[in-house]
């Protein structure tokens, strides 16, 4: 795992874009596997943005994302899948034949699961997978306890993760599906590559328990330590807590892998 410290979550969102640009221009036929939530909603702005500048193509890329709500129909505003035609899907040159997210309204959640994993196999796996960091220190909504070798399934959501959520249901954390659809823990460390963004001093606490906590299923971003390659895009305020400051600053100011990204 490597930690790059931005100085305002506006540069930790262009750094994120710029990567995922570069896997893509690198690899035409990406896997994307997305994640939703606020923090994606300014690296998707970035991805469109330099789409409609010409300088990238999504003709070619495949996106599996990580989650939706259980009991929302696809064209539900509430919606992930609403979430990421809005953000992604409707602005960019994605064939809508290529972009998947699990249905939360399938008659048999459970076999949705099973072909949601088969899906993702037959596509060759997640070249890249985008994670952000909820409250409780999940990825994708893989709630405390979650075991770390889980694959897609439903998951009853905390309190904590549906008062996070609820500007969505209108601010009232009672609307907020108490469920969800989401790959696991298992699952998500299976990408190629994992890029998780997190911001805000909110996010401060959690976070130097995700990266350099004990890995535990208390907070299943501790599973990505065991991840051979992951990298952690944050801003100043989310830094707060962390030991390894200065460690970390060195590393993103002198490794040549970030050199294009200074
Ligand atoms: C939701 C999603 C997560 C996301 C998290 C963080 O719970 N299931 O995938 O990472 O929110 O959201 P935000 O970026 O809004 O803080």
């Amino acid at each position: 795992m490597e930690i790059l410290i931005l100085e305002s979550a506006e540069a930790a969102e262009t750094l994120a874009a710029k990567l995922i640009a570069n896997r893509i221009t690198a690899k035409p036929d990406l896997v994307l596997g997305c994640a939703t939530g606020k923090t994606m909603e300014g690296i998707y702005d970035r991805l469109t943005v330099m789409h409609r500048g010409g300088s990238l193509d999504f003709s070619g890329v495949t996106t599996f994302n990580l989650d939706e709500y259980v009991g929302l129909e696809p064209v539900d505003e509430r919606s992930y899948h609403h979430y990421m035609r809005q953000r992604l899907f409707d602005r960019v040159n994605i064939r809508s034949a290529n972009t998947h997210l699990p249905n939360g309204a399938a008659p048999d959640l459970a076999a949705e699961a099973r072909e949601y994993e088969a899906l993702i196999k037959v596509a060759g796996g997640v070249d890249v997978q985008l994670l952000g960091l909820g409250s409780t220190g999940h990825i994708g909504f893989n709630e405390p306890l979650s075991a770390l070798m889980s694959r897609t399934r439903q998951k009853a959501l905390t309190e904590t993760t549906r008062k996070q959520n609820a500007a969505m249901f209108g601010g009232d954390f009672n609307a907020v599906p108490t469920r969800a659809l989401t790959m696991g823990v298992g699952t998500i460390l299976e990408a190629r590559e994992i890029v998780m963004v997190v911001t805000g001093a909110h996010k401060a606490d959690i976070l130097a328990r995700a990266t350099e906590g004990p890995i535990s299923s208390m907070v299943t971003a501790t599973a990505l330590q065991l991840h051979p390659k992951c990298v952690v895009v944050i801003d100043e305020s989310a830094a707060e807590h962390l030991e390894g400051l200065a460690y970390y600053r060195w590393q993103f100011h002198n490794e040549p892998e970030w050199e294009p990204y200074r």
